[in-house]
């Protein structure tokens, strides 16, 4: 008896209807289209943001944007355009391996990076329509290259210079929010001690009835400031009123969209959001986009660095940040549970 074939979405991507497994409760489906795109988030050209003439500028666009809703994005940012193509091209390429060619780096099972197929962000019951792939890129100790594909080829070295491209970029957006919370530019880099970064490619195949399901669920990011690729499709979607109306993020070409993470909104008190986003899916076209997380080492701190006249602490105590992560996953684990006792 033959085997049977190892299954991944892109192998549900021809079915008629969407798998059980993957439909959404109601109040969590997509409200607005993968393709109804909204101009509200700010692109910001940061070309001239280490020349003092301009650098006011830039810097105050960027301010108001993280204290608006978050999220901006960027241009003219210096990551070479052809490493940013070459890098999409390979993540596209290795999603289009034969299933078996991707599962050799299957990371069920709780292995540190590689390929999985709907991973759970907080090991709910619904399956995300999302295959990824993911790696550990800083603190360099942490590069484990036995879990990075090697295949295609070529991609390990792409992928080593833009990890290194994009931990720069981040650096310089947190130079400019360290010194708009009135401290040293290398205030918030130094908070996260020794940062960590980890990629993730997310492939999000042609799917059967997007409007029952999700690329990806509703969440804020952890860490401190993540930075997005995302091709043209289009699917980024962000709410700023507890999830009441969304809006579809204009996909601009060789843009990062920034969208910061739980631990850059804490040590600013609050002052610089952390969008609640999710990405949907369609029928139509198959999506691919690249998260490369700037994330605080686990035992950093995490506390406002800098706290307003007339402001609260928006934390009770410091905690860590492996403490604070450990907290949020239970939350959000309860509040799942919750829902299914509630149904
Ligand atoms: C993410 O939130 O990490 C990815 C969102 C997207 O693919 O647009
Ligand atoms: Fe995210």
């Amino acid at each position: 008896m033959a085997a049977e074939k190892p299954k991944t979405l892109t192998a549900l991507e021809g079915e008629a209807t969407l798998n059980p497994s993957f439909v959404r409760d109601e109040d969590e489906r997509p409200k607005v289209a993968y393709n109804q795109f909204s101009d509200q988030i700010p692109v910001i050209s940061i070309a001239g943001i280490d020349d003092p003439g301009k650098r006011s500028e830039i810097c105050k666009k960027i301010v108001e944007a993280c204290e608006d809703w978050g999220i901006f994005q960027v241009v003219d940012h210096g990551v070479d355009p052809n490493l940013v193509s070459d890098m999409t091209r390979l993540a596209r390429e290795f999603f289009a391996l034969p299933p078996e060619e991707k599962l050799r780096f299957d990371m069920s099972g709780g292995k540190k990076g590689g390929f999985i197929v709907s991973s759970h962000l907080q090991g709910e019951a619904v399956q995300d329509w999302r295959e990824i792939v993911t790696y550990f890129s800083y603190p360099l100790k942490n590069r484990d290259y036995s879990r990075w594909p090697d295949k295609p080829e070529g991609w390990i070295k792409v992928t080593e210079e833009y990890s290194e491209k994009l931990m720069g970029l981040a650096c310089k957006l947190l130079g400019v929010l360290s010194e708009a919370m009135g401290l040293e530019t290398e205030a918030l880099t130094k908070a996260c001690v020794d940062m960590d970064q980890k990629v993730v490619v997310n492939y999000y195949p042609k799917c059967p009835q997007p409007d029952l399901t999700l690329g990806l669920k509703r969440h804020t990011d952890p860490g401190t400031i993540p930075l997005l690729l995302q091709d043209q499709v289009g699917g980024l979607q962000a709410t700023r009123d507890g999830g009441k109306t969304w809006i579809t993020v204009q996909p601009v070409p060789g843009a990062f969209v920034v969208n910061l993470g739980d631990h850059g909104h804490y040590l600013s008190n609050g002052r610089f959001k952390n969008a609640d986003h999710q990405a949907v899916v369609n029928s139509n076209q198959s999506r691919l986009s690249i998260a490369t997380f700037q994330n605080p080492a686990p035992e950093a701190i995490v506390y406002p660095l800098a706290i307003r006249e007339g402001e609260k602490p928006i934390l009770d105590e410091p905690i860590t940040f492996a403490e604070m992560y450990r907290r949020k996953m239970s939350k959000d684990l309860e509040l799942a549970r919750l829902k299914k006792l509630a149904k």
